[in-house]
């Protein structure tokens, strides 16, 4: 039994069969199992000799099994690993390259432009407070101009005290720049900002640019000279013809909108000369409560601000019609616009 067990555990050529092996030499029917039953039933002169060699027996044949085991499983997984092998040195697919959205492409356009007239980059947090986005810009609670921006409100708070929102303009940096540094300000702060408001010109969410300068003898020149200058730079032309038209805002006092002059080539407008006007703009010289309510004193510190729709600037630049496109992700809309290889 014990030549015919462990030559047939040698032999054993899979996993599978090793383990009937098994059961058959040691499950609960199997031939050294009922040997070991017959151990009960000898005299005790008999079981002294019989019983270590069964148990012998048992002993080698369990030691055997476990080795032809292993080396069976270590066959396995060589094989596994000869044929699962990863040539490191192929040469992949090279997955496309990113690209920069028109978006980012005009936020760096206008950094760089205003870097170049002295301004740095100022960013605010983009969940802001009611007293930023709107009461120190002279907006108080009953306002008409509160109604007309749409605004995303979070719940109250259980106290019902800071209202949390977002911010419906970049207008609020304008505010927690001049609390948080002392002018001369000069300042641009590019960034995204919602309104409940949705169709093919406006998306819940867009993208402004705000501009500040805070210093003594600032007056409206100075805005009109920085606007054509900013303009003229990022449509690459010198023929920009500005517009401004007065109008108002809470924050500004005077206000204008200011309209860019396009002319029609091949059915589209092109920015340059004034066949048309189109309104890329709102500025201002800061009011002066504004200046007040960030504890500046208005008699010594004036300045102007704009707010600018990055998005809408990006469309005039690079010819999209249709802004939801913006943020739908479709590398091939981006491929259309030259901006994805
Ligand atoms: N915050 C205004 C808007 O969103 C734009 C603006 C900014 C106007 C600064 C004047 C001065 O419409």
């Amino acid at each position: 039994l014990r030549t015919d067990l462990l030559g047939a555990i040698d032999a054993a050529a899979g996993l599978d069969g090793l383990e009937s092996l098994r059961v058959h030499a040691l499950g609960k029917q199997g031939a050294i199992t009922g040997l070991l039953k017959t151990l009960g039933g000898m005299s005790p002169e008999d079981r002294q000799v019989q019983g270590p060699r069964i148990h012998g027996l048992r002993e080698a044949v369990t030691e055997a099994l476990g080795a032809r085991k292993g080396a069976l499983e270590k066959a396995v997984l060589d094989a596994r690993l000869a044929s699962e092998r990863i040539d490191m040195t192929l040469p992949v697919d090279a997955a496309p390259p990113g690209s920069v959205h028109p978006v980012s492409q005009v936020m760096d356009e206008l950094a760089e432009i205003f870097a170049d007239l002295g301004f740095a980059v100022a960013t605010g947090p983009e969940i802001e407070d009611d007293w930023h986005n709107f009461t120190a810009l002279n907006i108080p609670e009953s306002h008409p101009a509160r109604a007309m921006h749409d605004t995303f409100y979070f719940p109250d708070d259980a106290a019902g005290e800071r209202k949390m929102l977002l911010r419906t303009h970049t207008s609020p940096v304008q505010i927690r720049t001049m609390i948080g540094q002392k002018p001369p300000i000069r300042i641009i702060a590019p960034g995204r900002t919602y309104r409940s408001d949705s169709d093919a010109t406006h998306t819940p969410m867009f993208h402004q640019v705000e501009g500040l300068v805070i210093d003594k003898g600032i007056t409206l020149g100075h805005l009109k000279w920085t606007l054509e200058t900013f303009l003229k730079a990022f449509f690459e032309r010198d023929d920009v013809v500005l517009r401004l038209r007065p109008s108002y805002f809470p924050f500004t006092e005077p206000s204008a909108e200011v309209d860019v002059g396009y002319t029609m080539v091949n059915g589209k407008r092109v920015i340059g000369g004034s066949e048309g006007w189109m309104e890329v703009l709102g500025s201002g010289m800061v009011h002066p409560k504004v200046i007040a309510a960030c504890g500046l004193d208005p008699d010594e510190w004036q300045g102007f601000a704009f707010g600018c729709g990055i998005d809408r600037l990006a469309m005039l630049k690079y010819g999209m019609d249709d802004l939801r496109a913006f943020f739908d992700g479709d590398i091939r809309w981006l491929r259309h616009y030259g901006f994805a290889a």
